[in-house]
């Protein structure tokens, strides 16, 4: 799958975000070396405070389903006209969640944050650099 193709992948799961506190949907994709792709939306809570983003949804369902590592590449699509359309870039929760399961398969994925007019790409270790995972544990 293309960059292009994973990129629509993510905005199609936008469009399930269960965002109406914040009214900032988002969609993540993750590909998998196996060519799967994982989707997650965000979820937010009357409680605010217990809202999910979508990447971490994401990761829980790649996890869920028994993926253990393979992250390659991750896209992250939020709502147009926020934020001065900048591209969207990880919170730092989502940052230690995907980091998890990279690390678990000793991957260090492209992460392709979405912007109306540019796309920026950075590896997950210069957004988490010298994280803390599973292999500090070992
Ligand atoms: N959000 C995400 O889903 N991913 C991010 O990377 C940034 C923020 C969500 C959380 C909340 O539901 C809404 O966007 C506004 O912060």
């Amino acid at each position: 799958m293309s960059d292009e193709e994973l990129i629509a992948a993510a905005r199609d799961a936008a469009a399930n975000a269960y965002a109406p506190y914040s009214d900032y949907p988002v969609g993540a994709a993750l590909r998998f070396a196996d060519g799967a792709i994982v989707t997650g939306t965000n979820i937010e809570n009357a409680s605010y405070g217990l809202s999910l983003c979508a990447e971490t949804l994401a990761v829980s369902k790649a996890l869920a389903e028994g993926r253990r590592g393979g992250l390659e590449r991750i896209a992250v699509v939020g709502p147009k006209g926020k934020g001065g359309d900048a591209p969207i870039t990880p919170c730092g929760r989502c940052r230690q969640t995907l980091n998890e399961i990279a690390q678990l398969g000793g991957t260090d994925p492209l992460v392709l944050c979405v912007g109306a007019n540019e796309v920026l790409e950075l590896r997950l270790s210069e957004l988490l650099p010298h994280g803390f995972g599973p292999a500090h544990l070992d």
